[in-house]
């Protein structure tokens, strides 16, 4: 998700949900081959897996991105082909995508010729007048023939005039039973079921009539639901959120060491304790304080609610920085 999974979120997430596929935000081709690729594309080992999601509707261009991202260690490149903004769109890419199966599979045959790692697309179920089940089944069925077989579908159409990108995400209606019918016609494919999960029972449920749930907005915002979803299908998970707290110090430690803000970190941690006692305070405190210039990892400590406020910094944590796999 653009300004939101960037690889601090990443790590975050990751000490939440050690066997979750996490996602990349999308970057597009210009940007890869072009643009700063460290600073875009650089991520920390204890990322993985880690899928890249690239934006463009170019196949050399994708194919010459995709190569680039299997160099930096990515474990999937995907295609996005639900993103409905008007940048977006005058770029030729994104949702407007769905209008041109055959480009999307052109573009995705491209980019598996040249790398090994699995190559998967990201899209809506509909895109303005082009919205019935045997579009999407045509649509689905045109792009397999690239060699791809996993599909993340966002559960809604999408609108390219009229509503903004977080209208595109409200407003048209989702529809689980369309996903559900791409399952049963491709059933030898991968499908996963994208847009408004919210609760981890709901995840559960669906995961009887697809093969993998995506979580977008949840685990922003209630970051702790990858921990219970985790938990509640048997992976691994964080054992608690005062040992997630402690990873994320060290990892902020190093990073401010390293010439980073402790707010480029903490900006993603605000819903930690979303619905726990203590939440509020842990949210405010943090929003006050993590951008001031001698910000801390001590103020993580500060403010956790399950933790003295004497906490010292100088103390090493208790868990290891990387994935803490025995919570
Ligand atoms: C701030 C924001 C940025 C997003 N950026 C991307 C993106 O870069 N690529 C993408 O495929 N989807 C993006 N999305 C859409 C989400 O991946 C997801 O498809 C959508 O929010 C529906 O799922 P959810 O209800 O679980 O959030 C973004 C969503 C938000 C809220």
């Amino acid at each position: 998700m653009m300004d939101w999974t960037d690889r601090h979120c990443r790590f975050f997430h990751r000490q939440l949900a050690p066997g979750a596929l996490l996602y990349t935000e999308m970057v597009t081709t210009g940007a890869v081959i072009h643009g700063d690729r460290e600073h875009l594309l650089g991520f920390d080992p204890a990322e993985h897996p880690v899928a890249l999601q690239l934006g463009g509707s170019d196949p050399d261009e994708l194919a010459q991105a995709a190569v680039i991202g299997a160099g930096f260690g990515y474990d999937e490149i995907n295609l996005n082909v639900g993103c409905p903004s008007d940048r977006v769109q005058k770029g030729r890419f994104g949702a407007c995508l769905m209008k041109e199966p055959e480009l999307v599979r052109d573009c995705l045959a491209a980019m598996r010729e040249v790398v090994e790692v699995p190559v998967t697309v990201k899209t809506r179920i509909g895109v303005d007048e082009l919205d019935s089940e045997d579009f999407l089944h045509g649509f689905v069925a045109t792009v397999a023939e690239s060699g791809v077989d996993t599909f993340i579908l966002h559960a809604r159409k999408a609108w390219l005039s009229g509503l903004s990108p977080k209208q595109n995400r409200e407003i048209p209606p989702l529809a689980y039973e369309r996903v559900h019918g791409i399952k049963q016609a491709f059933a030898d494919h991968t499908i996963v079921l994208n847009g408004g999960i919210v609760d981890v029972e709901t995840a559960v449920a669906e995961l009887d009539r697809v093969d993998g749930v995506m979580l977008g907005r949840a685990a922003y915002q209630n970051p702790w639901i990858l921990a219970e979803l985790s938990a509640r299908l048997g992976l691994p998970a964080a054992g608690s959120r005062r040992a997630v707290v402690e990873v994320m110090a060290n990892y902020a430690r190093r990073h401010i060491e390293n010439g980073g803000r402790l707010q480029q970190i903490a900006r993603h941690m605000l819903g930690l304790f979303h619905g726990q006692p203590g939440a509020r305070s842990w949210r405010q405190k943090l929003s006050q304080n993590m951008h001031l210039p001698d910000a801390g990892p001590e103020l993580l400590f500060e403010a956790c609610p399950s933790l003295p406020v004497s906490a010292n910094k100088e103390e090493p944590a208790t868990v290891e920085y990387g994935v803490d796999r025995a919570g």
